[in-house]
């Protein structure tokens, strides 16, 4: 196995190298954002979208950003160059950073920062063809969901609680509304037409949901970004997940029950088919002119 490679505050080392002091604020509040960026054939996968809501999340959390865009765009690349597989998971966190433990910010500290990048796992090609199943949860997380934060217990709780009914992924309402996924945004299909719920406090702005409805309108399907009632997406035709590392998959059971005819819908195929397009490649080998 070759090593893994990651760049922690400045400098880049072997995985088994890479250390954080215990009063990092990461481990003892949460108190920090992260991005998941994937690289196909090594290019990272609509990065300056990434890297925007990278900034919003640290923004919004008040932790001052320690780089310009320029530089996390060099850093992610310098990660991607320095691992050895052609699909990457990259794994970017900053956290405010290492101090003695007090809830309040502490003065004069420079934030943590560190990425890894590991091989991004091909989306199973039985789950594209079969779809995977879900069930319906209550979205019990705060309110402040469009910051991609670290604190991330309630995700884990409900993903757990998820693949103890034996399901993939849990799909969230919150006051009779659909919101998203524990760790992936999701869309509902009714009579042909793709529904998605807002961008707002309550959901993380996807930036596979953003690449998602983008192909979709290319595609000519049509598009409604509005709020979702339960109902509406519990007798949808098609529901679909969304993220950096499932791309797109249909969910064919909630709780058990068949979603529209219990197949991936043709609306997803269509979809997928496109996003599957949109992906960079890798380069073919030169050809041997006149061999
Ligand atoms: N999760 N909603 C939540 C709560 C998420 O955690 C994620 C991504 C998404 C999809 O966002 P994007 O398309 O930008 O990946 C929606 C990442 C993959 C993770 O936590 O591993």
């Amino acid at each position: 196995m070759t090593t893994q490679i990651v760049h922690l505050n400045g400098k880049f080392m072997p995985i088994e190298d890479a250390r954080v002091p215990v009063l990092d604020r990461g481990f003892i509040f949460g108190d920090g954002v992260y991005e998941v960026i994937p690289a196909y054939a090594r290019e990272p996968f609509a990065l300056d979208g990434h890297l925007e809501r990278l900034e919003a999340s640290m923004a919004g959390i008040g932790l001052s950003n320690p780089h310009t865009r320029a530089q996390w765009a060099k850093l992610v690349g310098e990660v991607i160059a320095k691992n050895e597989p052609q699909d990457q998971a990259v794994y970017l966190q900053v956290t405010r950073g290492v101090a003695p433990r007090d809830h309040a910010f502490p003065e004069g500290v420079a934030p943590t920062v560190f990425i890894m990048s590991g091989p991004l796992k091909p989306v199973p090609a039985e789950q594209v063809e079969n779809g995977v199943p879900a069930i319906a949860l209550a979205d019990n997380r705060w309110l402040r969901c469009n910051l991609k934060t670290t604190s991330l217990l309630a995700n884990v709780l409900l993903r757990q609680a998820a693949v103890e009914a034996g399901a993939a992924e849990c799909v969230l309402f919150r006051d009779g509304f659909l919101t998203e996924g524990s760790a992936s945004n999701i869309f509902a299909v009714r009579a042909g037409k793709v529904l998605a719920p807002p961008k707002s406090n309550l959901i993380l702005p996807g930036i596979t949901y953003d690449v998602v409805l983008e192909l979709a309108r290319e595609g000519g399907i049509p598009v409604e970004v509005r709020p979702v009632p339960e109902a509406e997406a519990r007798s949808a035709d098609e529901l679909w997940l969304s993220s950096s590392s499932k791309e797109v998959l249909a969910i064919t059971t909630l709780d058990g029950k068949a979603v529209g005819n219990g197949r991936p819908g043709p609306i997803f195929q269509k979809v997928h088919a496109l996003f599957q397009a949109r992906k960079p490649r890798a380069r073919a080998p030169a050809q041997v002119v006149g061999a």
